[in-house]
């Protein structure tokens, strides 16, 4: 939520703003009510700013061109304090000499408290944002120190709330100094130029050398290094790490959108996370967890905390989680967590799943959690990021970057990742399941290929989506495993075509939601494996007859070869077949490539929906 990024180089070539437009291009998806840019000139600090997307930036520099510097940052907005207009826009001036500008993401709970003091002294606002208050009292500051790391340190502990600040002056060309409290910010070492960003897109086209920051410091760069302290203004280190993958990652790579890259990377997503989690002898090992077995083997209740599509991993790893470890299995919207008073102690395992680990809700529970005593788990996309800081140990899935505001290879990567941890743990306790840990692993290993043979027959769910452009509700029902994937699919329609979706558990429909059907009704349904336990997939065959008898128009998701639906679907999406545990991985493929293509269908933005950002970092 709003993207940064800060540049100094050593010449003076023009290159600040190439970099800084270059990086708010990679970061738009946090955020894209507005965008805007300051860069050192002589004396003063130019701006230029534009409400929506960066493309309206972009026209205004054309028409109103900036000078070359060697200082500048830029900024990409999702709206909290203030609408999304040309003034509420970042970077917002502070002082009446124009030579300081600050960008700002998160929220400043106690600006108004301090705005109130500043309009007593008489400073002028022009926007109704939190950061400008912040604008002036740095400059303020500064005109007292001289120096903008100090002015930043003295600010800082005025401050309550998230923040990510960045901030340059006109006094001091070639520096930009940041500070993060609960907000993202990393560095990018180059040479004769140094970066900062919401995450290393901002500068994964100038350099692969990051540097991560802890909690509540400040950094400043310079084109000869990065220097480090905390808020008490002692001396700190960050830690210097190789971003694994490159700019092409997080370029299109000849698809029309990120998002159907991504859905079409998911088989490497799948691959990637489950690369080295086994020894030679197909134990898993997961020494990167840093949490002793002992631990672990004490652990008697397990939460997981997410939001959104994380929560649906979380959901359906729930089921796998339980049935490989008996250790219950509570799934818990991170948002609501701390509200619920949650039974959570040194016993229990709090388990965070995020693909930005950043999403300020998730960050919270967990920080509650590991105040009640809970040993914690990230299972995150991000290395760097803030979550996995705050948490006792990490897992990370290995999507690679993830840019599309709807969130789809990630999810198959935490499903894959969360079924990791689940198998480790059967396997560490020894329970009737130790023994099928490595044989879950080897049909793990197959979901890529399937994944793959789906993608190959996704032409049809095309037609379909396109067909169903004009469509005003589609419902999705899915049982056990199934029915998370009910719920993600309708969230992808939601979030991709604003469509009015939802996803139920298919036993539920009886009790209510069968009244929604009326003739012509689009409805999902994913349909277990003809070799699931418990006649689960004859309950959910007789489902689909109930629906189609009131009028529904069926589409059914079912295990190649499984003719049982044929008589009952208008039309069947055939998946090769997995294990019932294994099934999401494949099942949410073709919701996903169907929501895609309907959004497409009606000419919306695909990786951009309205109202939405990829990283929330705020409550
Ligand atoms: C936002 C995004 C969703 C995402 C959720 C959780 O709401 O729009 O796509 O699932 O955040 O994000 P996280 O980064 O924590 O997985």
């Amino acid at each position: 939520m709003c993207g940064i990024v800060g540049y100094v180089g050593r010449t003076l070539d023009g290159t600040a703003l190439d970099v800084v437009m270059e990086g708010l291009a990679r970061l738009e998806y946090r955020g894209y009510d507005s965008a805007g840019v300051a860069l050192v000139d002589g004396d003063h600090v130019e701006t230029r700013k534009k409400s929506g997307k960066l493309a309206n930036l972009t026209a205004e520099l054309a028409a109103h061109p900036l000078p070359p510097s060697t200082t500048g940052i830029g900024h990409t907005r999702w709206a909290t304090h203030g609408g999304p207009t040309d003034g509420n826009a970042h970077p917002h001036r502070g002082g009446k000499d124009g030579k300081l500008a600050l960008i700002h993401n998160g929220i400043i709970e106690n600006f108004h408290a301090l705005k109130q003091g500043l309009l007593a002294a008489g400073v002028e606002f022009t926007s109704e944002t939190d950061t400008e208050v912040v604008a002036h009292l740095l400059a303020a500051s500064y005109d007292e120190t001289h120096d903008l790391t100090d002015a930043m340190r003295s600010v800082v502990a005025r401050l309550e709330g998230a923040f990510t600040l960045l901030v340059i002056h006109a006094d001091q060309p070639g520096v930009v100094v940041g500070a993060r409290r609960n907000s993202p910010l990393v560095v990018g070492l180059g040479e004769d130029a140094n970066y900062l960003g919401s995450d290393v897109a901002a500068f994964i086209g100038h350099t692969r050398h990051a540097m991560e920051l802890a909690q509540d410091q400040i950094v400043t760069i310079t084109p000869d290094g990065a220097t480090v302290i905390n808020f008490d203004g002692t001396p700190a280190e960050g830690k210097a790490y190789e971003v694994t993958w490159d700019a092409a990652a997080a370029e299109k790579g000849g698809y029309a959108t990120f998002m159907e890259k991504e859905i079409n990377d998911q088989p490497h997503a799948v691959a990637d996370t489950l690369l080295g989690r086994t020894d030679a002898s197909g134990r898993l090992v997961l020494d990167e967890l840093r949490i002793s077995e002992e631990q672990l083997k004490a652990v008697d209740r397990i939460t997981i905390v997410a939001c959104g599509t994380a929560a649906y991993a979380g959901m359906t790893a729930k089921y796998a989680i339980e049935h490989w470890t008996r250790i219950p299995v509570e799934v818990a919207l991170a948002h609501e967590f701390r509200y619920c008073d949650p039974i959570v102690n040194e016993r229990t395992l709090v388990v965070s799943i995020s693909q930005s680990g950043e999403t300020m809700d998730t960050l919270m529970a967990v920080k509650h959690a590991r105040d009640l005593g809970a040993l914690t788990i990230s299972i995150c996309n991000t290395h760097g990021s803030t979550i996995p800081r705050e948490s006792d140990a990490v897992l990370y899935t290995h999507a690679g970057p993830e840019i599309a505001v709807a969130s789809t290879k990630a999810f198959l990567a935490q499903i894959t990742a969360s079924y990791i941890l689940g198998l480790y743990l059967a396997q560490l306790r020894g329970g009737s399941f130790a023994d099928d840990a490595q044989a879950v692993m080897k049909e793990l290993a197959e979901v890529p290929g399937k994944i793959e043979t789906l993608l190959g027959r996704m032409g049809r769910v095309k037609e379909i989506a396109k067909f169903m452009a004009d469509t005003r509700s589609v419902l999705f029902l899915g049982r056990h495993v199934g029915y998370p994937v009910a719920m993600e699919g309708a969230l992808k329609l939601k979030e991709l075509a604003y469509i009015h979706a939802e996803g139920f558990a298919a036993g539920e429909l009886k009790h209510g939601p069968i009244a929604l059907i009326e003739p012509g009704q689009p409805v999902f349904v994913i349909v277990p494996s003809p070799t699931s336990e418990h006649g689960l997939h004859g309950k959910v065959v007789s489902n689909i007859q109930e629906i189609r008898a009131r009028g529904a128009r069926t589409l059914v998701i079912a295990e190649e070869g499984d003719e049982s639906v044929v008589p009952f679907a208008d039309e069947v999406i055939s998946v090769p077949a997995t294990s019932q545990l294994l099934a999401p991985l494949l099942t949410v493929v073709p919701l996903q490539v169907f929501a895609l293509w309907l959004s497409t269908a009606k000419g919306l933005d695909v990786d951009q929906p309205r109202n939405l950002a990829k990283s929330v970092t705020v409550e």
